[in-house]
C-alpha cells in the first residue's frame, strides 16, 4: 500500500511551490523508504521551480536531507530499519564507464529508486536530484542512504547531503586545495562558505571571500575567510592580486553560477592555478574568454559536481570532524522552519537573510 504524505511540489515553471499530497510506494528490490527528519532549502531547489534545470514538471523538491530508514526492499544489505542516514544524490552504480575506470565520484549512471512517487491522481513526480525529500517520507535507492553518527542531529546531517558537501568537495576534491595555498571564493552562500571551511580545513594560508552582500562576508569569516571583498564596491580582481603579492590565487572557486563571477574567478588566479565552477548556471548563460588567456595562464578549468564526493567515504568523515569540534557545521543552520514555509525560505535566500533554512518534521 502506498503511503500518503505531505510534500513540497513545484507544479509549473515559475509558480510558487505548494504543499500537497504525495503517494510514496513501499520499497521494492534495492530501494529504501526513509522517514525524513530534516531537509535544507538549497538554491538548486529554486532553480528547479524556475525551470532552470529541466522541464520535467511537476517536481517534488528537496535534496539535502537526513532521516531514519523505515523499511527496505529485497536484497538491501547496506542499511536496515532504524538506521540514521544522510540521503545522497550520487549513488555510484559500479558498472558505468566512469565507475569501471575507477572514478565512481563521476558515476554517469547514479542509482535512484525505480518506482515513481506520484500525486494523488497518479501523475509521476520528478524528485529533485533523484531524491525529493521535502516530504515526510521519500523513496530512494538504498545506496543513496548513507549511515552516519546520529549525534550530529538531523539538521546538520541533512545539509551535508548537498550544499556543505558540494562546497567542501569543491575546495578539497576538485580544487585540490592544500597546505599553504591561496584561495578565493566567489559567492558566500551555503556552498561558498562550505568551500571556505574546506579550504581552512585543508590548510590554505590565504582565503579570500567575495560577495556583494556585507552580511554574507561577515558570516564568511566564521568559516575561515582571512580577507573579505565586497565586489559591488571594489574590483575583486585587483583586490585579490593586491592580497597575493600581485600574483592571484592558486585556486579560485565560483559558487554563484554566473558568467560575471566566473570571469572574475578566471582572472583572479595565478599562473597554473585552478578555477572551480561549483555554482550552477542557467541554460541561457554564455561566456567569452580570449583563447590565448586560457592557454597562457595554464592550470585547470574544472567543474565540481557535488564536490566530486564519494558519499560512502565523505559523509561520515565530515560528520565526525564536526563532532570532534574541527568543522563548524552548526553555523550553516540559520533557522528551522515548517514544510509550509519553503516559499518564504526562497524569498529569504534571495534577500540574503539566511545561509540555510532547514525544514524539520
Ligand atoms: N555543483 C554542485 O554540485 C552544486 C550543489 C549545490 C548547489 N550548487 C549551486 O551553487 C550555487 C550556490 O548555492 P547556495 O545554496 O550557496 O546559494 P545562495 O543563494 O545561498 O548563495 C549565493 C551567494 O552568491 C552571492 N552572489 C550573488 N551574486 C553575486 C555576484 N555577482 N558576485 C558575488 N557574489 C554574488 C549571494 O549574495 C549569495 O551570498 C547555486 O548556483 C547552486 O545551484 C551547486
Ligand atoms: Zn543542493
Ligand atoms: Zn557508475
Amino acid at each position: 500500500m502506498p503511503h500518503e504524505v505531505r510534500g513540497v511540489i513545484a507544479a509549473a515553471k515559475g509558480d510558487k511551490v505548494k504543499v500537497g499530497s504525495v503517494l510514496v510506494p513501499d520499497p521494492g528490490p534495492s530501494e529504501a523508504l526513509v522517514r525524513v527528519q530534516a531537509c535544507g532549502v538549497c538554491h538548486t531547489d529554486l532553480h528547479y521551480r524556475e525551470g532552470a534545470i529541466n522541464d520535467e514538471f511537476p517536481f517534488l523538491l528537496g535534496h539535502e536531507a537526513s532521516g531514519i530508514v523505515e523499511q527496505v526492499g529485497d536484497g538491501v544489505s547496506n542499511v536496515e530499519p532504524g538506521d540514521f542516514v544522510i540521503i545522497a544524490w550520487r549513488a555510484p552504480c559500479g558498472t558505468c564507464r566512469s565507475c569501471v575506470r575507477g572514478r565512481p565520484w563521476y558515476c554517469f549512471a547514479s542509482k535512484n529508486a525505480q518506482q515513481p512517487m506520484t500525486l494523488a491522481d497518479g501523475t509521476a513526480l520528478s524528485p529533485a536530484l533523484g531524491i525529493g525529500a521535502l516530504a515526510e517520507l521519500t523513496l530512494v535507492d538504498s545506496i543513496q542512504a548513507v549511515k552516519v553518527n546520529r549525534d550530529a542531529g538531523p539538521e546538520i546531517a541533512g545539509l551535508v547531503g548537498c550544499g556543505i558537501m558540494a562546497g567542501l568537495g569543491a575546495a578539497i576534491n576538485t580544487g585540490g586545495v592544500s597546505r599553504g595555498d591561496s584561495v578565493a571564493v566567489f559567492g558566500c552562500g551555503g556552498v561558498g562558505d562550505a568551500a571556505i571551511a574546506g579550504s581552512h580545513l585543508a590548510g590554505a594560508h590565504t582565503i579570500i571571500a567575495v560577495d556583494i552582500d556585507d552580511r554574507k562576508l561577515e558570516w564568511a569569516k566564521d568559516f575561515g575567510a582571512t580577507h573579505v571583498i565586497n565586489s559591488s564596491e571594489t574590483d575583486p580582481i585587483k583586490a585579490i592580486r593586491d592580497l597575493t603579492g600581485g600574483n592571484g590565487v592558486n585556486v579560485a572557486i565560483e559558487a554563484v553560477g554566473n558568467p560575471v563571477t566566473y570571469e572574475q574567478a578566471f582572472y583572479s588566479r595565478d599562473h597554473a592555478g585552478t578555477v572551480v565552477l561549483v555554482g550552477v548556471p542557467s541554460p541561457d548563460m554564455k561566456i567569452e574568454l580570449p583563447l590565448l588567456e586560457i592557454f597562457g595562464r595554464g592550470g585547470a578549468l574544472k567543474s565540481s559536481w557535488y564536490g566530486d564526493c564519494l558519499p560512502s567515504r565523505d559523509f561520515s568523515l565530515y560528520i565526525d570532524l564536526y563532532l570532534q569540534g574541527r568543522l563548524p557545521l552548526d553555523k550553516f543552520v540559520s533557522e528551522t522552519i515548517a514544510l509550509d514555509d519553503v516559499e518564504e525560505a526562497f524569498a529569504k535566500m534571495e534577500r540574503g537573510e539566511v545561509l540555510r533554512s532547514v525544514v524539520t518534521f
